[in-house]
């Protein structure tokens, strides 16, 4: 294999920054470009000058894609990344993996049956910041852990959900937990033990004309006692503020701040100074003048090259993506029904889905 060769699907906002990415990397090659909406699927086939189509059929039927990646609305991540590998092509997903465990475990039935790869975005663990917090944890140096916090203040107003139908639906958003969140979810989740406990609030406060929630606080416990407490909401005012995670260990305390983990903001570790970190890539930013998180695509897509070609690990496992979806649908599950929610999810919890949930009320 002397290149990789990739089909994005999708060419909305992140869609786009796959495209330009993927352009740019010496072992990828883009092959096809698909959206439903035709303007859109020709804008990314001039982009990166290849063919393009409006039916993920002719992506399937296509012999010379490897990969297929996926940057349509979050609802749909599943089924694509299903279809892909029924179709002997390995398949890459926007995150979140899926909006209910139901589908993200037909996606792992899936992915062991055909033996194609599965890869989930998450690029906010190449943050330099998020980095250097994973090393100096896993070397022992800030002790034990007892308490992570996270703060996602974000801004998301009426144009942004008025911009795209998908958003704001149960069936294919899924809510500020899911869509804006899950990369916080997944970093908590990756620096912390194994979860066994989830309580969590959520409310719609000031976005009225959607149906999911705007306005979340989270609570985790894991298997050692230690605690994880989550705050989150997409109705900051006018602008984002913040998006942070802070570690506290019986060593050391580190908090990385900014408002999309950009910054080293505190760092009091026994015995190791805080390091010179380089400059971390800017944020995504997006039509709409909205930001989302640092834009580490690049690093993400670098990784599936290097699996596919070299034999690398992929940065991050199908349990890890699994483990993301059950904890944020105990969440929707613990908010629901006003109780703490143990983990691992089962019976009929396991079977909830927020795409066919009741419409939050709104507070306004
Ligand atoms: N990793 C990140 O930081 C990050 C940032 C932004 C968005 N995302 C994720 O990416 C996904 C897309 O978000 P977005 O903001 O780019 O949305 P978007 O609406 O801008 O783009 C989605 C695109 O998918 C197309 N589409 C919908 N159904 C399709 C179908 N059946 N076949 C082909 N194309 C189809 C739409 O026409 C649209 O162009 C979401 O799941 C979101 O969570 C991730």
């Amino acid at each position: 294999m002397d290149k990789v060769r990739f089909a994005v699907v999708g060419y909305g906002n992140i869609g786009r920054r796959h495209v330009y990415f993927l352009d740019q990397l010496e072992g990828a090659e883009i092959v096809l470009v698909c959206d439903k909406i035709e303007e859109k699927a020709r804008d990314g086939g001039e982009a990166a000058g290849c063919k393009w189509t409006t039916d993920l059929q002719n992506v399937l039927d296509d012999p010379k894609i490897d990969v297929v990646d996926i940057c349509t609305p979050s609802g749909m991540h599943a089924e694509m990344c299903i279809a892909s590998m029924e179709a002997g092509k390995h398949a890459i997903s926007e995150k979140p993996m899926a909006l209910n465990l139901s589908e993200a475990d037909r996606v792992i039935e899936t992915q062991k049956r055909t033996q194609k790869r599965y890869f989930l975005v998450k690029q906010n663990r190449y943050n330099p910041p998020v980095a250097v917090l994973k090393d100096v944890m896993d070397e022992g140096n800030i002790g034990d852990i007892f308490l992570i916090t996270s703060d996602v203040f974000w801004n998301r107003r009426r144009s942004y959900y008025d911009d795209e139908d998908w958003r704001g639906t149960l069936e294919f958003d899924g809510g500020a937990l899911f869509t804006q969140s899950s990369h916080f979810v997944d970093l908590i989740l990756w620096l912390g033990k194994r979860p066994v406990r989830v309580e969590a609030t959520m409310e719609n406060r000031e976005h009225p004309y959607i149906e999911t929630e705007d306005l979340g606080s989270m609570k985790i416990l894991f298997d050692d006692g230690s605690l994880a407490v989550m705050n989150y909401t997409t109705a900051t005012f006018q602008k984002n503020l913040e998006g942070s995670i802070t570690v506290l260990g019986t060593k050391g305390s580190v908090k990385i701040g900014g408002k999309y983990l950009n910054e080293l903001s505190e760092w009091n570790v026994d015995g190791v100074d805080k390091p010179d970190l380089p400059p971390g890539s800017p944020p995504n930013t997006y039509k709409g003048g909205y930001q989302g998180s640092m834009s580490n695509h690049d690093k993400v897509l670098q990784n599936v090259i290097d699996v596919l070609m070299d034999g690398k690990e992929a940065k991050v496992s199908m349990g890890e993506a699994r483990l993301t979806v059950e904890v944020m649908q105990a969440a929707h599950i613990s908010a629901l029904e006003r109780r703490p929610v143990d983990l691992p999810l089962t019976g009929s919890e396991l079977e909830f889905d927020i795409k066919k949930s009741i419409p939050f009320p709104s507070r306004k």
